[in-house]
């Protein structure tokens, strides 16, 4: 294992791509989370992923191309409106989710007709892509059902001992997971919440577009308890969080609070949240993380108000929470 410093050398990136053609795992950051990557087009390297994440086989996996001129190697058909939101918003956190091209691995696809492509946009990324040269099958580079990682350092603390290489790009900015948009069958859904919003989806679609799985059926591989730290996440009113809190701590459980002000409450740690929506989607998970870290045994959060990403903010931490149905 080794790692680059945040923005890669060109050497070190090129060491990645030899890693992936050899049928190796690198794990390298994207714009949204960093990610577990392996050839898209290796079955034996794919099993793999799966094998260190301790995934079922039939989760399928994103495949990330470096530019949308790539999209027909992986899906058989991109109808218009596919082709409007690739133009609007890649490089991205967008993922689409098409009819596959024949030949894609059922590994990727977790043995279904549909496969999910992103461009992402992260420096680091796009050059791994392009010293490549074909797509990169990549989940988060977490344990499954455990939190996405958002700097080099959380993947070296899950993953360090399994994978071949880590490409070390910093912080990720966003955060939270790319937004997933079915566009498989005629009518856009959204499947994941993420940082391209419903409104900007729905401007440029010139239609409106509904969450497919409000909290509800999760797209294949998305268990309700994903995203999840250690400790057991309690959501509760805002005015109510901070008793919520203190009345946990109380009974004698290591309790953090993820909150804008500061714990009144001595027992109580107190994981920062930011005073803006996206600041707070881009350090969601750190703070997750930072609990694990302190041995906490439940976080107390509550949920944002508003649409945008706080939309995807909310689907995280009820995810978290084990509250999505399943
Ligand atoms: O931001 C992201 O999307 C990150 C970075 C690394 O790109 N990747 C990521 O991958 O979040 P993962 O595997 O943790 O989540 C991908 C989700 C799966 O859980 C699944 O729900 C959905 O994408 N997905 C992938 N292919 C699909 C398909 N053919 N049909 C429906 N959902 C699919
Ligand atoms: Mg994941």
């Amino acid at each position: 294992m080794s790692r680059g410093g945040p923005t890669c050398s060109r050497p070190e990136v090129e060491r990645a791509a030899r890693v992936l053609a050899n049928g190796g795992l690198v794990a390298f950051p994207t714009e949204t989370v960093y990610g577990l990557g392996a050839s898209a087009r290796d079955p034996g390297a794919l099993r793999r992923i799966f094998s260190v994440k301790g995934r079922p086989p039939d989760h399928p996996l994103i495949v990330h191309i470096a530019a949308s001129h790539h999209l027909l190697a992986w899906a058989s058909y991109i109808p218009d409106a596919a082709r409007r939101l690739a133009d609007a918003f890649w490089p991205g956190p967008l993922t689409l989710i098409l009819p596959k091209a024949p030949g894609v691995p059922d590994e990727v696809t977790g043995g279904a007709s549909t496969v999910g492509v992103r461009v992402p946009a992260h420096p680091v990324a796009q050059a791994l892509l392009r010293h490549f040269g074909d797509g990169i099958a990549a989940p988060s580079a977490n344990r499954y059902g455990r939190v996405s990682p958002t700097r080099a350092r959380h993947v070296a603390d899950a993953l360090g001992d399994v994978v071949d290489l880590i490409l070390d790009g910093g912080t990720c900015e966003i955060g939270l997971e790319s937004t997933i948009v079915d566009l498989s069958d005629g009518t856009p859904r959204l499947l994941r919440p993420g940082a391209i919003t419903r409104a900007m989806l729905e401007h440029v679609l010139g239609s409106s577009i509904s969450l497919a799985n409000p909290h509800g059926t999760p797209a294949p591989g998305q268990k309700p308890s994903h995203y999840a730290p250690k400790a057991r996440v309690v959501l509760a009113a805002a005015e109510q969080a901070e008793a919520t809190a203190a009345r946990l701590a109380a009974e004698g459980c290591r309790v953090g609070h993820l909150a804008v002000a500061p714990s009144h409450h001595p027992a109580v740690w107190w994981l920062p949240l930011s005073l803006t929506v996206d600041k707070q989607a881009a350090s969601l998970y750190q703070r997750l993380h930072e609990a694990d870290a302190l041995q906490l045994d439940i976080v107390v959060a509550s949920l944002p108000r508003g649409h945008g990403i706080a939309e995807a903010i909310a689907d995280r931490l009820i995810r978290a929470a084990g509250l999505g149905e399943s």
